[in-house]
């Protein structure tokens, strides 16, 4: 059974002005199936503030140039406003160097990124990767396509199917000698579950094993500090943190960016290229062959200019109200099933469930009827649903903007799913 048994606690106000944050957010303004639009879907991307947009725009109507390449003005503008945003990122991370920033496409792409540049010269036949069972398919799938492919073990840390949590009580096997990575996500794209990645860490570090932190869901909501985690990679996505599609980021440390082969070969990367040989850069250069997405790295700045300045403490408390307040008003419907621990301190604001025996996806397209954008399904998490026994749920995900009318009008709509299929 996997009803968690919510901490119940008369939730908090917290000090945001969202009403005012939500002018920043044009598709606000946009009515869904006629009815105002309530977006509870960020854990998949989240919505964009306007001076994202107007970046994203700016590039293409007053710069438009190629980076790292032109003489003119505008090139040269355009390439300082595109590795301007490498320090902005950095001092976001409090990353000790800029260097140690990477932009990618996206999460999926900074941990295949790991996969081929580190994990294909460094794993070899008997050596294990230990993740664990609630991981995205980014941080799932290249692991065991890359452990089948070298002749190495995949290892999982199991969960308690009781609440969804990761159960450690196995973690010095499960993370022994024979380990030379450890990939595990900080924030649960289902339940929302933060698991204590720290202890995860110290045990890897302790045998010697790079880490890799999926950060994918986490870095949009928290303060983050890559000093103190003091993992080896970490991975996210512009997209879900207010910024456009198509722009990713691995964080490494410099020495290991360093050793690591470059995965995508072409323009840009390279020092040097002879008929018989090329010379490729130093990290993070080696790494961004091609053009990369100018503009979308300008807004992604923005994006995190933006959310600094509204604040990832007032954010995470503002979640943290939304979830507990959810929480609280789902227990008054019967036949509802939520996932994921009841300590709720441990979780971020994300609420996954499911209504008597009606389908997610039918779930979902009554929200949808409602004005309401859920996730409905899998999640890209498959081998949490096979541990669940469960075919997907419907997944609530909340962010700055979102407010408790809107967790009300939600529980209006499970109300009437609750009806239909009663
Ligand atoms: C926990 C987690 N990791 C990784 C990803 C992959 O992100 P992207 O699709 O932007 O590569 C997601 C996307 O939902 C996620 O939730």
């Amino acid at each position: 059974m996997q009803q968690s048994q919510p901490t119940m606690e008369p939730a908090a106000r917290t000090s945001l002005n969202v009403e005012a944050l939500r002018r920043d957010f044009p598709i606000l303004t946009r009515t869904m199936r006629g009815k105002p639009f309530i977006y509870l879907d960020n854990g998949a991307t989240s919505l964009k503030p306007q001076s994202v947009i107007d970046e994203e725009v700016r590039y293409y109507t007053e710069l438009s140039a190629n980076i790292h390449r032109g003489v003119y003005e505008f090139s040269e503008e355009a390439s300082e406003c595109y590795d301007q945003t490498r320090g902005i990122v950095a001092r976001f991370l409090n990353a000790p160097s800029e260097r140690e920033i990477v932009f990618t496409k996206s999460a999926t792409e900074s941990s295949n990124l790991i996969a081929y540049g580190w994990a294909m010269k460094n794993i070899k036949q008997g050596d294990e990767i230990c993740i664990s069972e609630i991981e995205h398919h980014a941080n799932f799938v290249p692991w065991q396509a890359l452990a089948e492919r070298l002749g190495a073990t995949l290892r999982l840390i199991p969960i308690d199917p009781g609440d969804a949590s990761l159960d450690l009580s196995d973690l010095d096997r499960l993370i022994n000698d024979r380990t030379r990575l450890v990939g595990i996500t900080a924030m649960s794209n289902v339940t929302g579950y933060m698991p204590p990645i720290e202890r995860i860490l110290a045990r890897a570090r302790a045998v010697g094993a790079v880490t890799v932190v999926d950060g994918a869901q986490w870095v949009s909501h928290a303060t983050v500090d890559v000093q103190k985690l003091d993992a080896d990679f970490l991975i996210f996505s512009a997209h879900k943190m207010c910024g456009p599609t198509g722009v990713g980021v691995l964080y490494g440390r410099e020495a290991l960016l360093n050793e690591m082969d470059p995965f995508l070969f072409g323009g840009d990367m390279v020092l040097r290229v002879r008929k018989e040989k090329t010379v490729f850069r130093k990290a993070p250069e080696k790494f961004e062959a091609g053009t990369p997405n100018i503009a979308g790295v300008m807004a992604f700045g923005k994006a995190i200019e933006y959310l600094q300045n509204v604040g990832m403490k007032a954010i995470h408390e503002h979640e943290q109200d939304l979830l507990r307040y959810m929480v609280e008003r789902a227990s008054e419907i019967d036949g509802l099933v939520s996932y994921g621990p009841a300590d709720l301190s441990t979780r971020g604001g994300i609420f996954s469930f499911n209504v008597g025996d009606a389908h997610p996806h039918d779930t979902g397209n009554i929200l949808d009827e409602d004005g309401i954008a859920v996730r409905t399904g899998l999640h890209c998490a498959h081998p949490l649903m096979q541990a669940l026994g469960i075919p997907g749920t419907v997944r609530a995900s909340f962010y700055l903007y979102n407010t408790r009318a809107e967790v009300d009008r939600l529980i209006e709509s499970i109300h009437r799913v609750r009806r239909i299929f009663s």
